[in-house]
């Protein structure tokens, strides 16, 4: 089964294709979309990169956590139509607006639905689907709501746990077999101690009908902020015995048959 559109007789040309698991960005690709309103989008390069690897024209990509429509915007732009929830209305608003510039060159589909993505009911008139994208609140690290049915207003990591698996649960019921689900997360370092929500969240997928192909660690260089603040997190990280914390995972899975 062709599950993109390249042409293996051309590999050699494909070099905006990343094949490698780390993955470092300069700075953020400023063609997306970026606003001081919203915090916790994530760069567009990712939904591109995972849409040209893993999708063809004119198929449809799921995305479980919409926030602004970057997948959305990237699907219009490589001729995918998508469909994004998202739990805060004020949030869908925005990204309804930034897609809706975007051009259509292709004449595909993309809707923004304001639910919640743990519900089964926000799903029931959902297409199939050729590609999941899941980029989750990483727990309380940003509250992005002050809704119930948020993810990041879980109270405790079990009930983040819970609802995540849930989200994968319900979206892998509309996921075509032998197609890619996408997990974009990063970890959590609290009270002196590294919270692994990454390999949490890829173990519930994986339990979830699943097989891993690949972890990719992401990087974006400019993110050291002041110079003054990376100096004390050096310090801090000097003295506390640990890394500071920087990089983001991408997994991607594939439905078993
Ligand atoms: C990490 S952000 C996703 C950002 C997105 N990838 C982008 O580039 O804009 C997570 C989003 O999930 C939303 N969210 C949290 N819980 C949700 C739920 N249960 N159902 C749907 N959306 C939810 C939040 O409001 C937030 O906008």
């Amino acid at each position: 089964m062709k599950i993109n559109d390249l042409d293996l007789r051309n590999w050699k040309n494909y070099d905006e294709i990343i094949t490698d698991s780390l993955w470092l960005f300069p700075s953020r690709d400023n063609s997306g979309m970026h606003t001081p309103k919203y915090h916790g989008n994530f760069i567009p390069q990712i939904p591109r990169q995972a849409m040209l690897r893993f999708t063809k024209r004119g198929e449809w990509v799921l995305d479980t956590f919409a926030g602004l429509g970057t997948t959305l915007i990237e699907a219009k732009r490589l001729g995918r139509n998508a469909i994004g929830i998202e739990i805060d209305e004020n949030t869908a608003n925005m990204a309804r607006e930034l897609i809706e510039q975007e051009e259509n060159p292709y004449n595909v589909y993309t809707d923004i639905i304001i639910g919640d993505s743990t519900k089964e009911e926000t799903y029931e008139d959902l297409p199939n689907f050729q590609m999941v994208i899941i980029h989750p609140p990483y727990w309380d690290i940003i509250k992005f709501s002050k809704n119930n049915g948020d993810l990041s207003n879980s109270k405790t990591l079990n009930e983040f746990l819970e609802r995540f698996e849930r989200v994968v649960y319900l979206s892998s019921q509309h996921l075509d077999e032998g197609r890619y689900l996408v997990l974009v997360i990063g970890d959590k370092y609290s009270k002196g101690e590294w919270v692994p929500l990454g390999f949490y969240c890829m173990n519930s997928v994986m339990k979830n009908g699943f097989k891993l192909k690949s972890i990719v660690v992401k990087n974006i260089e400019e993110n050291r902020g002041k110079r003054g603040q990376y100096a004390l997190w050096r310090y801090r990280a000097l003295k506390d015995g640990y890394y500071i914390f920087k990089h983001e995972y991408v997994m991607f899975f594939v439905k078993d048959s």
